[in-house]
C-alpha cells in the first residue's frame, strides 16, 4: 500500500497545477490539437482562451470579422510575423509550421462556433420587400 501513495499525491498536485491556468475549453479533433496548444501557449495571454477575447486587451478572433473571407490566412500570417501598432510581432515565439497549425485551429474554431460570412442579402432573397402603404 505504501508505494501507492506517492503517485496518487503527485497526480493531485498535477491536477491542481493545471487547473490554475485558464485552459482552452473547446474540445477539438486530433488534427487541430497542436494548433490549439500553440495558440494557448503563445497567443491566449492576449487573445483569451479559445481566442474568444473576452476581457482581454486583444480582439477575439472567433468573430465574423476574422473569417477567411474577411481576414485571409495570409493576413493572419503577416500579423503574427510583423505585428501591428498594438500587437508585438510573434516571430520569435512561433515557427512558420506552428503558425499554419494555429490558422488551421482558428478556422476550425470559427466553424465550430457556427460563424458564417455575411451573405449578400439580395442574393438569397431574405431582404424584406418594402411595404406598400
Ligand atoms: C502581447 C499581446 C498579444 C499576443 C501575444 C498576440 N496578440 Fe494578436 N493582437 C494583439 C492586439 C493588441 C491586437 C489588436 C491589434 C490592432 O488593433 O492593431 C491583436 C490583433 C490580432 C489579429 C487581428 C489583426 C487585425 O488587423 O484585426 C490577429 C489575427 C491576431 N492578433 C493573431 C494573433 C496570433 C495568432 C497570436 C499568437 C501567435 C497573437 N495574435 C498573439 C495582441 C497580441
Amino acid at each position: 500500500m505504501k508505494q501507492l501513495k506517492l503517485p496518487v499525491l503527485l497526480s493531485f498536485y498535477a491536477l491542481f497545477a493545471f487547473s490554475c491556468a485558464p485552459k482552452p475549453t473547446l474540445d477539438v479533433p486530433e488534427p487541430f490539437k497542436n494548433g490549439q496548444q500553440v495558440f494557448h501557449k503563445v497567443c491566449s495571454n492576449c487573445h483569451g482562451p479559445d481566442a474568444m477575447g473576452k476581457h482581454t486587451q486583444a480582439p477575439g478572433l472567433i468573430d465574423e470579422e476574422y473569417l477567411a473571407e474577411n481576414f485571409s490566412d495570409t493576413d493572419i500570417l503577416e500579423i503574427v510575423l510583423n505585428g501591428s501598432d498594438k500587437m508585438p510581432s510573434q516571430k520569435k515565439n512561433v515557427t512558420s509550421e506552428e503558425i499554419t497549425e494555429i490558422i488551421k485551429y482558428l478556422r476550425y474554431s470559427q466553424k465550430a462556433a457556427g460563424l458564417e460570412p455575411e451573405e449578400d442579402e439580395e442574393e438569397n432573397g431574405t431582404k424584406p420587400s418594402p411595404k406598400m402603404n
